[in-house]
């Protein structure tokens, strides 16, 4: 990442001068923030020494936050590096559930893609930049392509002209300020620097026009190539603008005015459709929210000692109150979702309103803004199912000194393929790596995916004796493969190869629909068969769960990649 040379978007009050900050405001808390803001930008992965230099806090501070946060699953040390993890997603998970648009539009934004054969986005104005909330990518073409999270500059794009229709002249002087101060763009990491800043008046004929015609353009404004076309979506109660759905393409496959011609009445009869979504749907039943969670950071300062930062765990746990049917939480509902005394509730979000993560809203209540996005989405929002099991299964390799392994079916389905390894030594004499290919019905993993599907659904291949003791009997593998699937594992004994032993336990997704398989193999000579299941299937139990916990995390608001 090159040097930063301006202040961030984000950093739009310098936490760091005193002078800014309200009295009232928790600082380990501020300190906190800018620690998971620098982490997303750098893509989520720093060395505390790096850390020291961009948050410009002292190395014993960046120590104690990041054991905090690392107590608090938020993120994880890895060697010599501090690294996001998927659970952080519960934060900017928060904010969609509670803005309730994804649960509501993303259906008809992946369906207008599918239709289209174009990407499909939905963004939320963010203060003078936009943030998107959902992605349908159908990216061929080399272009950019944007996360659920990231951040643009309004002047950048079609929705940004939208937004601006609603924009007050204090909204208009605060954008100026901004491009006066970095006409670069350096503070949005998303898009590439802008080589020739062009006039501020282009973009507000480009907000009236809008303004008349209720659609906008972006005419390759990001980079060469890139086009776009945006409409809004408007609130049925408010009349106001509360996404804009665009639909990207690549001027090798339309123009910016080939779009507005083919695609525009398209997208405006799906907005349509979104509208009447919004107008049906009745408010969300109040949602109970998670309760008692001060409580652990209680017994975590008991543990660690000087190393928590309680008033920062205290005041993270507070974006968590948010939800579906918790969009606007007055101070006492926030104190009882979270288990904390008021006057700490209050501080912490004093703290965020500083911070723009929280605003106040009329009726004395609070709500998060998409600001809160910032805080991992960015760098979290592709992750695979792969990266997220990789350090659960090196957990699990050194607790049980095997190696471990996630796998998934082929398409055609008869074989399974290594998405993620962390090897011990080798005991077979396949060199497995990422990517190998073996006959599914022959291995451990294979038997739990197959296990799954209908019968019908099964393509087995043929079932060649690998070893003599390989089951290749049709029926006789079906019958197994009901057992698996009640007991929820497989273990195959020197079936395969010969001195081969395995045992594999079913990763769900949330609807409990297996989409991977995890397993240990060793030498024969290592355990029998019995003390596989009763020392390695609990710990491989555990581990699932793990991958599990921290998958359906990101997969809540995003598509997280298995295979
Ligand atoms: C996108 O979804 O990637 C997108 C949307 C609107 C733009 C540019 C990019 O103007």
């Amino acid at each position: 990442m090159p040097a930063k040379t301006t202040p961030t978007m984000d950093d739009a009050v310098d936490v760091r001068d005193p002078a800014v900050v309200p009295a009232e405001a928790v600082a380990p808390l501020i300190r906190g923030v800018a620690v998971l803001r620098e982490l997303t930008e750098a893509g989520g992965t720093l060395s505390p020494s790096a850390l020291e230099r961009a948050t410009g806090l002292a190395r014993s501070t960046v120590d104690r936050i990041t054991a905090t946060l690392a107590r608090m699953g938020y993120v994880r040390l890895d060697g010599r590096d501090v690294v996001l993890t998927p659970r952080l997603m519960e934060l900017g998970n928060a904010y969609l559930a509670a803005l309730r648009l994804p649960a509501l539009l993303d259906a008809r934004a992946d369906e207008l893609a599918d239709e289209l054969d174009e990407s499909v986005s939905l963004a939320v104005a963010d203060r003078d930049g936009i943030r998107f909330i959902h992605q349908a990518t159908r990216r061929r073409a080399m272009s950019l392509s944007f996360r659920i999270g990231d951040l643009l500059p309004a002047e950048r794009t079609a929705p940004g002209a939208l937004f601006a229709t609603e924009w007050t002249d204090a909204d208009r002087r605060a954008w100026r300020a901004r491009r006066a101060a970095d006409p670069q763009d350096r503070g949005f990491p998303a898009v590439p620097p802008r080589e020739h800043p062009w006039p501020d008046e282009e973009f507000e004929r480009r907000a009236a026009q809008a303004a008349v015609d209720g659609w906008a353009l972006d005419d390759q404004l990001i980079e060469p190539g890139l086009v776009a076309v945006a409409v809004p979506v408007r609130d049925p109660h408010t009349g106001r603008i509360a996404c804009a759905a665009s639909v990207v393409s690549h001027t090798s496959r339309h123009t910016a005015a080939g779009l507005r011609e083919t695609l525009l009445p398209r997208l405006r009869v799906a907005v349509a459709d979104m509208e009447r979504e919004l107008r049906q749907t009745p408010a969300p039943e109040p949602g109970s929210g998670p309760s008692g969670l001060a409580i652990w950071t209680g017994a975590s300062k008991q543990e660690l000692g000087r190393g928590f930062v309680e008033s920062l765990a205290r005041g993270l746990t507070v974006l968590t109150a948010f939800g579906e049917g918790r969009a606007a939480l007055t101070l006492t509902e926030v104190a009882k979702a979270t288990g904390l005394a008021r006057a700490t509730a209050r501080r912490a979000l004093i703290t965020y309103e500083h911070l723009g993560l929280v605003t106040a809203t009329a009726h004395r209540t609070f709500t998060l803004t998409p600001r809160v996005l910032s805080l991992g989405f960015p760098a979290l929002a592709r992750t695979s199912l792969a990266e997220i099991a990789t350090p659960h299964l090196a957990d699990l390799s050194s607790r049980i000194h095997e190696s471990a392994s996630l796998a998934v079916l082929t398409p055609a389905g008869d074989e399974i393929q290594y998405t993620a390894r962390v090897a011990t030594n080798r005991v077979m004499s396949v060199n497995l790596t990422v990517g190998t290919r073996l006959p599914a019905y022959a291995t451990s993993m294979g038997r739990v995916l197959l296990a799954d599907l209908p019968r019908t659904r099964r393509s087995l291949g043929e079932l060649r004796p690998l070893t003599p003791r390989t089951l290749t009997d049709p029926a006789a593998l079906d019958r197994l493969l009901a057992e698996v699937h009640a007991q929820g594992y497989a273990l195959v004994d020197e079936e395969l190869e010969a001195g081969l032993r395995s045992i594999a336990v079913p990763v769900r997704d949330h609807r409990g629909r297996v989409v991977a398989a995890l397993n240990t193999a060793m030498h024969t000579t290592r355990r029998t068969p019995a003390e596989c299941v009763s020392d390695l299937l609990p710990e491989l139990r555990a581990t699932a769960t793990a991958i599990e916990q921290d998958f359906h995390t990101a997969d809540r608001f995003t598509r997280v990649p298995t295979a």
